[in-house]
Formats: structure tokens, sequence, C-alpha cells
């Protein structure tokens, strides 16, 4: 590893409701390995040093097992995770902080495991960003479906111009002093989350976009899982 380890946070501590089936969602096989390996694989490639997956305490040694499996230890570590997304990343960013070694870098990445193949350019895309000096980095596509807004004072619903919308993805980069205080401030506040980079706008930091990818899409139901198949399957046959 660097001096400066880049460091990435993949959250994989969510059953997976929407999904389905007995197992964590990122415990589900595609193509024959779990989804918490491709995510970690892909971030790896992209420039990550070392990943901190965040597990559901009750699954830790299935997790383990996948990941020792697929990467050498000095690699990855787990550690449990809590009840709310919001919550297992604060656990990710303490136990970095705890690490003398994992704390010395700058650069921390937090990914949703339920992203598997985010393609490395992306990663490497967020880390460059991070690197150049920006404090909070979002992986953004332009929305392909037309939006429309609920609740117009009309009683009417009302098409929003699409060409400013942009749907956020992970890996998100950060500045890894500033998310971390953001992330205990956020929790001292009882402010609720539904990103990363949202912790840092709470405590005045701005946000940069990069261009993500089609291929980031999130796993939330049982279609998606299927396109995830698909996908790797074309791969394959070329
Ligand atoms: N996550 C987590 N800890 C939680 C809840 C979610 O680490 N307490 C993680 C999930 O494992 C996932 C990511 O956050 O990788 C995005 O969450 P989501 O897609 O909603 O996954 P789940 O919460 O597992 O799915 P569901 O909401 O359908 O139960
Ligand atoms: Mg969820």
């Amino acid at each position: 590893m660097s001096a400066e380890p880049v460091v990435a946070i993949v959250v994989a501590a969510g059953s997976g409701v929407r999904l389905g089936g007995p197992l964590p969602k990122a415990l589900r096989l595609i193509a024959g390995r779990a989804v918490v390996v491709h995510a970690t694989h892909n971030l790896l490639a992209g420039g990550v040093d070392f990943v901190v997956v965040v597990v559901p305490s009750s699954h830790r040694p299935e997790f383990d097992a996948a990941l020792s499996s697929a990467f050498p230890i000095r690699l990855w570590r787990t550690v449990s995770g809590g009840t709310e997304r919001q919550v297992s990343v604060r656990l990710g960013l303490e136990a970095i902080d705890r690490d003398p070694v994992l704390a010395a870098g700058r650069v921390v990445l937090i990914h949703d495991a339920a992203r598997p193949l985010v393609p490395p350019e992306v990663v490497t895309r967020v880390i460059n960003e991070v690197r150049a000096g920006a404090v909070a980095v979002v992986p953004v596509v332009a929305v392909a479906d037309t939006i429309r807004r609920l609740g117009d004072p009309t009683g009417h619903s009302t098409v929003l111009d699409r060409s400013t919308l942009r749907a956020v993805q992970t890996p998100q980069g950060f500045d890894r002093a500033t998310i971390t205080a953001a992330h205990a401030e956020a929790a001292a506040d009882g402010v609720t989350l539904t990103d990363d980079a949202m912790a840092c706008e709470h405590v005045g930091g701005q946000v940069s976009l990069v261009l993500g990818a089609r291929e980031s899409h999130k796993i939330t139901e049982p279609a998606d899982l299927a396109w995830a198949e698909a996908l790797l399957a074309g791969r394959a046959g070329g």
C-alpha cells in the first residue's frame, strides 16, 4: 500500500427487503460471484488500495468467506454495520479513523455494494477529482425518463425540465477528515441523509460532479439482478 492509501467503504449491511430471498443482497450471486465481490473488485481495479466492507453482523462469517476467496486479506476487512445506511457509513468512517495506517490517507470513497458493476474508470474519475482538491465528489448521469413533480399548488402534476436533472450514483469521494466530521455532526444534529455528499453540504462543503455510468445502476428488485446477469453474460460472449 502506498504511503497515502485510497480507502473505500463498501456499505453492504442492508438486508435487501425489496429484492427478497433468504440472503442479504450483497451476498447474492451474479455470474457466480457475490455482489459484494463484484463491487470490491471494481473499486480495486479503479485505483482503491484498501476496502472496508460494512456488513450485517448476523452474516459476517459469510462475507469474510466470500471476500477471502476472492482477494488477499491485506486488501480488505469487514466491520459490522447499523440499522440505517447512514449509521453503517459512520461505523465505516470510525473504523478508518481508529486505524493509523488507513487514517494516513486523505481520499475516502463511499460505495453501495448494491452497485456491483460500477466501471473502474468511474472510480478513477472520482479519486482524481478528490486528489485535485475537491471536498466531495458525486458521479451522476442524465435522467432518461421524463419526471413529473406531484403536489403542484393547482393540484396538478408538472413536468420538470429534464435537462437540468441528474441521477446520483456511488462511489462518492471525499476529503476524509471533512466527511468523518460531517457524518458525526449529522448524527449529533439528528439530520437524515439520503446520500453522503449531503452530509458535506450540511457542514458547508461544496459538491463537485463527475460523469457516472449506466452500468453503476443499483440493484434493488429482482429485475435488476436479472439485468446484471444479462450484462455480464453479454460481456462473456464478446
Ligand atoms: N445499507 C447498509 N446498512 C443499512 C442499510 C443499507 O450498509 N442498514 C447498504 C446496503 O447494503 C446497500 C446500500 O446501503 O448496499 C444501499 O441501500 P439499499 O439499496 O436500500 O439496500 P438494502 O437496504 O439492503 O435494500 P432494501 O432497502 O430493499 O431493504
Ligand atoms: Mg434500503
